[in-house]
């Protein structure tokens, strides 16, 4: 079970530390303060994770069972690489044999049975380097990427959004029959088509919020599972009424 964090630990530093006033803006140190006191952050470190947002694919999987049985994995936006350090283990990926392809415009240090791809994963020849470097059909797509900030939210939030559409599109053509898809998004974000795209390929798309997702962030998981296959859609099929099946998931992981 994904523990709830703790006050202090092993670690021996204690939270509701404080950072001196200096040289830092008072932004920067309100942040430097939520992470240096953030439970996730601490058991991050003593866990060997790169990443606290390592605890938020844990707690989904805690409850939805996306990771279990997966032989390949596509991580989207995986720097610094917690989803992938969880990917590789899950696949028991090697760099004999690569089960787990990871993408992000940053560098990122390389890890074992990932392989890394430093590139836009909007840039044409994403989707194709992933497939080539994964070598099989993935039964799992993971998307945390999230857009650069602007200092202007709306911009922001579609351009993420766009993210999660563009990923949806990808997970549809690569994913193998009964395969997920898991992404990044925003609350009231995802939009009517995307879902009605989604409910048509998938047999369960809700929306999740684990406990490790800052309650004052408007961060969601958008989770699509069980991969119909592809098949020849219908132009005039009946589009799926999204919004009324649409389950939001707030309950701790451990229920
Ligand atoms: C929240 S972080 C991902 C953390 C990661 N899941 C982990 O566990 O370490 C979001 C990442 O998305 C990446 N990203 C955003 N837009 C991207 C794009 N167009 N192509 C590739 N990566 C992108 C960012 O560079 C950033 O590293």
């Amino acid at each position: 079970m994904t523990k709830p964090p703790v006050g202090s630990n092993r670690l021996g530093r204690k939270l509701g530390q404080k950072v001196k006033k200096g040289k830092l803006k008072a932004s920067s140190r309100r942040w430097l303060e939520r992470h240096i006191n953030d439970p996730y952050v601490q058991r991050a470190k003593l866990e060997g994770y790169r990443a606290r947002a390592a605890f938020k694919l844990l707690e989904i999987d805690e409850k939805h069972h996306i990771l279990k049985g997966a032989r390949r994995i596509i991580d989207l936006g995986a720097a610094p690489g917690s989803w992938s350090q969880i990917a590789a283990k899950v696949t028991n990926s090697t760099d004999e044999d690569i089960r787990v392809a990871a993408i992000d415009f940053l560098e990122m240090a390389p890890l074992p049975g990932v392989k890394i791809l430093q590139l836009d994963f909007l840039d044409p020849k994403a989707p194709e380097l992933l497939m080539e470097a994964i070598g099989g059909t993935p039964d799992l797509v993971i998307s945390d990427m999230a857009a650069p900030t602007t200092g202007h939210q709306k911009t922001d939030h579609l351009r993420t959004m766009h993210l999660c559409e563009v990923a949806a599109y990808f997970a549809v053509d690569v994913l193998g029959e009964g395969g997920h898809f898991l992404a990044k998004t925003f609350q009231g974000g995802t939009e009517r088509d995307l879902l009605n795209m989604l409910k048509q390929n998938f047999k369960q798309v809700i929306h999740v919020k684990p406990h490790s997702s800052r309650a004052e962030s408007v961060e969601m998981f958008l989770l699509a599972k069980h991969f119909k296959g592809r098949k020849v859609q219908s132009a005039d099929a009946e589009p799926v009424e999204a919004e009324a099946d649409r389950a939001e998931d707030h309950s701790p992981a451990s229920d």
